[in-house]
Formats: structure tokens, sequence, C-alpha cells
């Protein structure tokens, strides 16, 4: 939005409340230059192709998901939304090669969850071509997405980048376990207890952090199908208790 951007946003909600919020209300997200499209379902290649047509979109990034809770609840309606909302955002990029504004480029989102335990694998740090062993619905969902990544490349050479991050915190970050250690950041704020509900340690990256690097895949001019390992270094170690200790946080964009 800053660089002059009119980003149309679509989702499954009707409320843009977390949107608005950080925008600080709905009138400077409108005033932003931002159109808002709610009650719009992924799983609907129709509303899709006709908004890519409708407003000459050229990019897309693709965060619609089911998070690990509701996939493991209801696994056939988070491949629904998950898998063959992913296969009609690719569908609808290469629908759009017979519009006059074709889709240039997909900026999705993976997940660290296409990876196993840590016991699966030998010590140190995961890179991008370890083995994907993925031990949840939703981590199985993400492979599955990033494999129908390649094909949209192999078949319709529509690039693509899909980041894998495993902790994002910051604002507006409410929902799902890994939304905890955002939770316990305001909770220590507030001068409350809060417990998070997992322990280990995880790697974690600030919601800014985040946008910043996929603004930036966004605007690459790379061509081809890429994976990347978003995108730190963290530190949340183990904790049940209210106060949280962030050490640092390294944004290296594999871009
Ligand atoms: N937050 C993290 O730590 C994290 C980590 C790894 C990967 N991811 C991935 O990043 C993306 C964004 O994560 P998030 O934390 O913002 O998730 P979120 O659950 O907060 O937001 C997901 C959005 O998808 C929308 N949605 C759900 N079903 C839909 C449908 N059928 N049609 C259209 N929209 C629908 C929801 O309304 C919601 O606004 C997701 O793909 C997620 O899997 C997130």
């Amino acid at each position: 939005m800053a660089a002059g951007e009119n980003p149309i946003a679509m989702d499954a909600g009707t409320d843009a409340w977390r949107l608005n919020m950080i925008c600080g209300g709905a009138d400077a997200v409108a005033r932003a230059g931002v159109t808002v499209i709610g009650g719009s379902d992924i799983r609907d290649l129709d509303a899709l192709t006709g908004a890519v047509a409708q407003y000459g979109i050229t990019s897309i990034i693709h965060l619609a998901a089911w998070q690990v809770p509701l996939c493991r609840a209801d696994p056939a309606t988070g491949a629904a939304v998950n898998v063959v909302g992913t296969a009609n955002v690719f569908e609808a990029a290469r629908k759009s090669k017979s519009f006059q504004s074709q889709i240039k480029r997909i900026t999705y989102f993976s997940s660290a969850a296409v990876f196993g335990s840590p016991s699966q694998y030998p010590p140190g740090p995961l890179t991008d071509s370890s083995p994907r062993l993925p031990s949840t619905h939703y981590g199985a969902y993400k492979v599955c997405n990033e494999d129908l990544a390649k094909v949209y490349w192999s078949e319709h050479q529509i690039p693509s980048i899909g980041f894998r991050p495993l902790t994002v915190y910051g604002p507006a970050r409410d929902f799902g376990v890994t939304a905890d250690p955002t939770l316990a950041i305001k909770a220590a704020l507030l001068g409350r207890r809060f417990d998070i509900r997992f322990s280990g340690s995880t790697d974690m990256i600030y919601v800014d952090d985040v946008a910043t690097a996929v603004i930036a895949a966004d605007r690459a001019t790379l061509t081809g199908v890429r994976t990347a390992l978003c995108v730190c270094v963290c530190v949340c170690d183990a904790v049940s208790d209210s106060l949280l200790s962030v050490v640092v946080v390294l944004v290296v964009a594999c871009i």
C-alpha cells in the first residue's frame, strides 16, 4: 500500500476486523486503496477467476487456509479449503492467460509443517531440501500444494514461491496453537498469566518481517518454482509460564 499498490483482499470472512485494526479502521483501509471482498470462498473457482478478470490482477499472494486443529477435526473440508483452494488459485492464474492482465506470479504459504519431528532428522538446522515428512493432515496438504506448484510451473510456466514459516508472531495473531507466544506477550503486557500450550523450541518470526519477505517475493522477477524455509532465528524455549523471552529475530528471505 505504501508503494501505491491497490490490493484486492478476498476472504471467506465478512468482518475484516483484523485488517481494520492493523490499518487503523475501515476508513483508513479504504483510503489506502484496499478493496475488501468478504464472503469469498477460495473453493469457488468462478469467484476467483471473476475477480482476477474484473480487477486486472497481475499477482496473487495466497494465505487462505484451515489450520492444524480444523484440518484434524474435518480432514475432507480441510483438504477442500487447503488443497482444492490452492489448486483454484493456480487455475485462476492459468485461466488469466486469456485475459489482458495475466497473473505473473503466485506467492503462497506452505508451512514448516511439511517437515517431521526433529528426531527424524540429523542434528542441525533443516534446509529447504530436507525431506518432507509431514505428521498432520495440514502438513500433508501443504506438501501437496508445493507439488501442485511444481506441476503448474512445468505444465503452464506459472512462477511461484511458497513460504514455510513455523511460528509467526505479532499483532492480530490470535488463532491456532502457534498463536500462543503472541497471546503470551499480550498477557505479559497486561500483567496477566498465560500458559503456552506447547513446549520445546520453535522458530519465531515477526509478522512484519514475513510481510516484507512476501512483498519482496511478489516483486521478484525470478522464474521457476521455489520454496523458502522462512526465515528466522528464533527463540521461544519451552515456556509454560507467562513470560516469554524473545531473543533475536533475523530475517533471511531466501529469494
Ligand atoms: N501463522 C503462522 O504461524 C503460520 C505458520 C506456517 C504457515 N502459515 C500459513 O500462512 C497462512 C496464513 O496464516 P494465518 O496465521 O494468517 O492464518 P489464519 O487462520 O489467521 O487466517 C486464514 C484466513 O483464511 C481464511 N479462510 C479460511 N477458509 C477460507 C475459505 N474457504 N475461503 C477463503 N478464505 C478462507 C480465514 O477467514 C482467515 O482469514 C496460512 O496458509 C497458514 O497455513 C501460518
